[in-house]
């Protein structure tokens, strides 16, 4: 099965490692946009059109699934057009997060502006936009993580669990634990089990 893997930069590279972890078997393409990120930042419409380019690349490569390893571009399913399956990164926690009361989520502030969560969660939501975090991600350059997290997460603490409404946050994970103790819900691991649930892996 060949898959192919979209983010606007490193961030999708989380989903990619839990893949390549869980169903090694597929011959998998990674896309990272990085002449047009932050997507977090631009318009559904910008967004939207980087990404059915990407789009008719994987099909041109043939690939059987496309899976939209990006929070943003998930929050904006509904605009993607492609002849192959698309399979997003936020539509998976459907059913799965029930048991709190109240979650936080941090996430880029076009996937705060455009709130797809809430259609698929029962929970009372706290939503942080998070500008800052992709850039300094993507610069590699954390002396100031630390301080930026302290403000985005000051609201989190009556919550049950977190959610990294963004691809690129996993990979800060142990500078977010340091201000939220509590849960933190990744999304690659629910598209892990849709790939499994297709069938499709091994
Ligand atoms: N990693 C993406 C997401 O999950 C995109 C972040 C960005 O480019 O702003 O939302």
């Amino acid at each position: 099965m060949k898959i192919g893997i979209l983010d606007s930069g490193i961030g999708g590279l989380t989903v990619l490692k839990s893949l390549l972890n869980k169903c090694p078997n597929h011959e998998y393409i990674y896309f990272g946009d990085t002449l047009h990120l932050p997507y977090g930042e631009k318009t559904c419409e910008e967004v939207v059109g980087y990404a059915n380019e990407i789009i008719k690349f994987f099909e041109n490569e043939k690939v059987d699934v496309i899976v939209i390893a990006c929070g943003t571009l998930s929050s904006n399913k509904e605009h993607l057009k492609s002849n192959k399956e698309i399979i997003d990164i936020i539509s998976p926690i459907k059913n799965k997060l029930d048991k709190y009361s109240k979650i936080s989520i941090i996430a880029t502030p076009l996937s705060i502006k455009t709130n797809a969560f809430k259609k698929y969660l029962t929970s009372e939501l706290n939503l942080i936009a998070c500008p800052k975090l992709v850039p300094i991600i993507e610069g590699n350059d954390y002396s100031s993580l630390d301080n930026v997290l302290k403000d985005y997460l000051e609201s989190t603490k009556d919550s049950d669990a977190l959610i990294l409404g963004c691809t690129h946050y996993p990979i800060i994970k142990e500078y977010i634990k340091k201000f939220f103790t509590k849960d933190i819900i990744c999304l690659d691991d629910f598209i892990v089990d849709i790939i499994k649930d297709k069938n499709i892996s091994n």
